[in-house]
């Protein structure tokens, strides 16, 4: 941090004294957002108010004309037409909304209404038992907290959002690491969609134009991160977001939501809302892979409204974060020539990952740091 910098942020820290003893209090109680509205607030926290131009517009803006891609993976290995079909809309969606839904992707109904159901009930359940998982400090496999960025001076308000942190691969915890609710289908969960993201790895390997292993021999496939989001119901959601807008840090997001919406996505300048399907799950390219497609592919902002009902889901991060190599990750050579130069100079996850936990969610990409 430059000098004039931290001068900004001890003024910034003084001038909201009573901000920082605020977080500092809400953090304290380690009951999170569910916290808050167990204890019946009827208004939200300030902590939690955005300023005016983050929050959302009115709810009704977001029917567009435009329909979210939604891609159905039934046949995907027993027909090389369709499979060059499936790739050919990966391919088209990853370079036009950096987002898409998968249908049939082989992952049981069951599974993903499980995991669901058992991560809801770890956030509903009895405050003293959920408590002993609450932390902020690194090292542990599985943590709970709320907005992992709480302090940081750039973000512009709290979201209305609890986290399950479960840091499943490389190295992944150990059941009793895991709260009982809902350890056992996490990690019945995280095994699918393993296998789920080596194949959309695959196929957006080729829809580069490279061989299918490229980008899971480049470990994209290694690093599993699972996010349990939990969205308290709110009393005032025209206040305040869920999640705020950003885009992810890692190769490829897999999510799983609920039945009851409210991500919306950056399309053409308007937010548009991503359908629950049931069944469903939403993927999404992170910023490593638009730095690595040098472009090609796009790591799009997105967002979560905050609502009147309670959400949940569950966000699978194939990320290099886990990992913590020294490797460093480049504009792929194959896709580059003369007239596609680099547009990124190599960074490794640790100055990634470092660069945007230091950044915040503060509504701008962290990709622009690494810009030629
Ligand atoms: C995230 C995210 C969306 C959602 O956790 O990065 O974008 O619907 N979540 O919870
Ligand atoms: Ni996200």
């Amino acid at each position: 941090m430059a000098v004039s910098n931290i001068d900004d942020f001890e003024a910034k820290v003084q001038n909201s004294y009573d901000k920082m003893s605020e977080l500092k209090a809400f953090d304290d109680t380690k009951a999170g957002v569910k916290g808050l509205v167990d204890a019946g607030i009827s208004e939200v926290p300030r902590i939690f108010v955005l300023p005016p131009k983050n929050r959302p517009e009115s709810f009704d803006t977001c029917e567009t004309q435009f329909t979210f891609p939604v891609i159905d993976l039934e046949g995907i290995d027993e027909d090389l037409i369709k499979h060059k079909e499936i790739v050919d809309k990966v391919r088209d969606a990853s370079e036009t909304w950096g987002f898409f839904q998968v249908v049939n992707h082989g992952i049981p109904t069951s599974v993903l209404d499980e995991v669901l159901q058992g991560t809801r009930q770890f956030f509903e359940q009895d405050i003293e038992v959920k408590k002993q998982y609450y932390t902020r400090e690194n090292g542990k496999k599985v943590i709970y907290v709320s907005n992992f960025d709480l302090y940081s001076p750039t973000v512009p308000a709290a979201s209305w959002r609890d986290s399950l942190f479960c840091f499943m691969a490389p190295n992944p915890p150990s059941l009793e690491e895991f709260p009982t609710a809902c350890g056992e289908i996490l990690m019945d969960f995280s095994k699918d969609v393993t296998k789920l993201g080596i194949s959309l790895l695959e196929l957006l390997s080729e829809g580069l134009g490279l061989n299918p292993s490229h980008l899971n021999d480049m470990d994209c496939d290694k690093g599993l991160s699972v996010l349990g989001n939990y969205y308290p119901a709110c009393p005032q959601p025209e206040l305040t977001m869920g999640t705020i807008q950003h885009s992810d840090g890692d190769f490829i997001t897999v999510l799983l939501q609920d039945h009851i919406g409210g991500l919306q996505v950056l399309h053409q300048n308007q937010w548009v809302n991503v359908p629950p399907i049931p069944g469903a799950l939403v993927v999404n390219i992170g910023d490593f892979l638009q730095l690595m497609s040098n472009d090609k592919y796009i790591s799009v902002e997105h967002r979560v409204i905050a609502n009147k009902v309670s959400r949940m889901s569950i966000a699978c991060f194939f990320g290099e974060g886990p990992l913590q190599s020294p490797k460093s990750y480049a504009p792929i050579t194959e896709l580059l020539s003369e007239d596609n130069p680099p547009k990124y100079r190599a960074t490794t996850a640790k100055d990634y990952s470092s660069y945007v936990l230091n950044k915040g969610l503060d509504g701008t990409s962290a990709l622009l740091h690494y810009r030629i």
